[in-house]
């Protein structure tokens, strides 16, 4: 069959890699990839803010299966305007994607359905908010409503802080803002748990712990994602049923209460207390770079549960893991998450020691003239896998020293709780 993947990150090219692997693939097409998935499938560029353009092209060449792997043409109704052309689409429509695409959506159905989540307003005004700051306890959560690439968070220490998050939410850094979001601190630690749904049936899909801050010590601001490992050394199985009943079970009934199945990865962000989760934020898609963290370790074909998602028969396949623990780095343009120069040469890739406990996923690359480019803030991913997170760790490091790329940087601290 042949399968198209939207999206250029890490993520996909994590994606490509572990489907390529099935028999039933005959060809990848990436929309439009990376140098990474250049090698392996074939990059097409297309605009993906034009849907007519996508479906176009995937009836022209006979697709069979559209994955979708970032969150904005999820949050725009992708999947919904192809299905409309009976394409199959794994991800899910407008509707559900509005868990990720508003905080404020997802916010009311944890109230209605007594999700556990941090307490929150909703302020329409500048001066509601600020009138409600004036008798805050610091540190307080100000969150833009709409998509913002992880960066419409910020946590305030003060009241100057939060002034000035209230004053760039509402002058339009995140875009038009009608309202925004003041939640409570919550104090704990934090775990990507994703499951997969078909609509009926849903899997667990593994956890990790994600490091959003730039800079060592987990400080400095925030970033898609600077390493993560898998699985986090907070799951247990009592932790697992507490999420699954108290926060997935209860979200997916609320959006078929809205008339809405929800098909794809759900990745909840939560912060765990105690045992306890509390959600903090939902993503309609795999995490980034827990995806390229995960991945690795499944054994089951990802492209059987891709599609028996889409056809309603999740219960059928059983997913199989492997034991082993996953690290990973990632390697970033110096001066992300701020400015970067593009089209910086990245030499002795081909050094990488590559094998089952060792891969290389590109983000932010490009290939010209058989050299490889950093393009982008976020570069290339380094995953190690082992029987434990120390000697998983020495396989990236080992991999690392082998670049040569004066431009890049990373955290040499990934994994630290779990290293210590
Ligand atoms: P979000 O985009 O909502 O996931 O927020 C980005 C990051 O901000 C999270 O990964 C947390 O580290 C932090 N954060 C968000 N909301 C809260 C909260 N209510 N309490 C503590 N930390 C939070
Ligand atoms: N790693 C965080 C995200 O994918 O949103």
């Amino acid at each position: 069959m042949k399968v198209g993947i939207i999206g250029s990150g890490g993520r996909e090219h994590a994606i490509c890699k572990s489907i390529v692997k099935s028999k039933k693939i005959e060809k990848v097409y990436c929309f439009p990839g990376n140098a990474g998935t250049a090698d392996i499938a074939e990059n097409i560029k297309l605009d993906l803010e034009n849907f007519e353009n996508i479906k176009n092209f995937v009836l022209e060449n006979k697709i069979n299966l559209v994955i979708v792997g970032p969150e904005k043409p999820l949050v725009e109704g992708l999947v919904d305007y192809l299905e409309k052309f009976n394409i199959k689409v794994f991800g899910p429509n407008k509707i559900a994607s509005q868990l990720e695409g508003s905080k404020i959506f997802t916010k009311k159905l944890c109230e209605k359905f007594n999700i556990p989540t941090a307490k929150f307003g909703i302020f329409k005004t500048k001066i509601d908010a600020r009138n409600f700051i004036n008798n805050s306890n610091y540190p307080i959560v100000i969150k833009a409503d709409n998509l913002a690439s992880g960066k419409g968070v910020y946590i305030c220490n003060n009241e100057n802080e939060a002034n000035s998050a209230i004053e760039e939410i509402f002058n339009g850094k995140f875009g038009k803002a009608e309202n925004l979001l003041i939640e409570e601190f919550l104090e704990g630690e934090e775990m990507s748990f994703f499951i997969i749904s078909d609509g009926k049936n849903i899997k667990t899909f593994e956890t990790a712990q994600d490091h959003k801050r730039v800079l060592e010590g987990d400080k400095g601001k925030n970033t898609g994602g600077m390493g993560a490992y898998s699985p986090s050394r907070l799951i247990n199985p009592e932790l697992e049923n507490r999420i699954i009943k108290k926060i997935i079970n209860p979200t997916l009934k609320g959006l078929s209460e809205l008339g809405c199945e929800y098909k794809g990865f759900l990745y909840a962000g939560l912060m765990i207390i105690n045992n306890e989760p509390y959600l903090i934020e939902y993503n309609v898609r795999m995490g980034d770079p827990e995806c390229q963290t995960i991945l690795p370790k499944l054994n089951t074909d990802l492209i059987e549960i891709f599609l028996a998602c889409c056809d309603k028969k999740l219960q059928d396949i059983k997913l199989s893991w492997s034991n082993k623990k996953s690290l990973c780095v990632v390697i970033c343009s110096k001066g992300y998450p701020d400015n970067y120069n593009k089209y910086v040469e990245i030499k002795d890739l081909e050094n990488i020691n590559l094998d089952e406990n060792n891969h290389l996923f590109h983000a932010g690359t490009e290939k010209r003239d058989k050299k490889i480019y950093a393009v982008g803030g976020r570069v290339l991913n380094c995953v190690g896998l082992s029987e434990n997170f120390a000697d998983a760790k020495k396989n990236v490091m080992n991999n690392l020293k082998k670049l040569d790329w004066s431009e890049g940087f990373y955290r040499k601290d990934i994994g630290h709780k779990v290293l210590k």
